[in-house]
């Protein structure tokens, strides 16, 4: 099933809601938000959200899709803080200007803010369909988001002397996956807690590819600065394993992945899924040119 649309109209309505009256907001902040947010960007969040609550049933479709908006409304604005000169300073994103070359930083970092808190907003606005689920939605998504373990912390480790690649990994990247398998879970009105383990590894996979993408594939590929692992001096798997050792690595954590699917009536459809999804991070160019570069071992 196709679930780009639903997440498009989902993100559209809640990007509108902030946007206000036309002539009566500020103009270049309200472009900013669809700039942040409507200029691409692969939705893997909100795809494996919706993917996790059809196999729970998804019993509340309303509460689900305000999940999914939230959920890529957090990660917009992580890319739009994490692109300002005072973090990795990238000029493109998505293949486009990043929203402080567009718009200037004063915009930017409000662009951010407004993003997040429109986050808390949908799923506030959307919880009256059942409170409960709608609680454990907006807690859910704060824990992934700030400190100790969200992506404010992920950030937050690239200004220590000493990091924890293992905690800084996790929060950095894998917390909004994490989020994912859970709150679509809750959405469905499931336990979120089994669904933990699945969203850890698929964050983990997604982290390792993309430390493969930044050392092989050129800006022209993916649309963002090329190499900036080793220009930053970040920790990454490609300085730690090598290239193959990294393709290795990625290829036994996807297994891995499908294994820890919680028991659910939509299991293997999940399972199909996270296959698909582990194929389009391992594409056979990535390989190739792993192999190119490391002369296969
Ligand atoms: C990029 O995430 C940021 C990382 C955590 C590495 P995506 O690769 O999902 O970015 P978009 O949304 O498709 O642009
Ligand atoms: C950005 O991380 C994702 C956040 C959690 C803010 P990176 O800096 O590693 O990713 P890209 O290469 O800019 O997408
Ligand atoms: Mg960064
Ligand atoms: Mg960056």
């Amino acid at each position: 099933m196709d679930l780009f649309p639903r997440i498009d109209a989902a993100l559209r309505e809640a990007v509108r809601l902030a946007q206000g009256p036309d002539g009566e907001t500020p103009q270049r902040l309200a472009a900013a938000l669809d700039h942040a947010t409507m200029s691409g960007g692969a939705r893997v969040r909100p795809t494996i959200l919706l993917s996790v609550a059809l196999a729970c049933g998804d019993d509340r479709p309303g509460l689900s899709d305000a999940a999914a908006a939230a959920l890529e409304l957090i990660h917009c604005a992580s890319l739009v803080h994490d692109d300002l000169p005072a973090f990795d300073n990238a000029d493109l994103r998505r293949g486009k200007p990043s929203v402080h070359r567009a718009y200037g930083e004063p915009v930017a970092i409000l662009a951010g803010d407004s993003l997040i808190v429109l986050a808390f907003e949908v799923l506030a606005r959307a919880g009256i369909i059942a409170p409960d689920r709608g609680l454990r939605l907006v807690c859910n998504l704060a824990q992934r988001t700030g400190m100790p373990g969200g992506i404010c912390a992920g950030q937050g480790w690239e200004s220590e002397p000493l990091v924890n690649l293992g905690a800084y990994h996790r929060a950095k990247t894998g917390s909004l996956f994490v989020a994912a398998t859970q709150m679509g879970a809750i959405a469905a009105g499931q336990e979120p807690e089994p669904w933990e383990e699945l969203g850890a590894r698929i964050g983990e996979a997604f982290q390792v590819a993309d430390d493969l993408k930044d050392a092989l594939l050129t800006e022209a590929e993916t649309g963002k600065p090329a190499g900036q692992d080793a220009v930053h001096g970040r920790p990454n798997a490609v300085a730690l394993m090598g290239v193959q050792g990294a393709v290795r690595h990625l290829k036994d954590i996807l297994g891995g992945a499908i294994a820890s699917i919680p028991a659910c009536p939509g299991e293997a459809r999940l399972a199909g899924m996270v296959r698909a999804y582990a194929e389009r991070m391992t594409p056979v160019n990535l390989g190739a040119q792993a192999a190119r570069a490391t002369g296969a071992k």
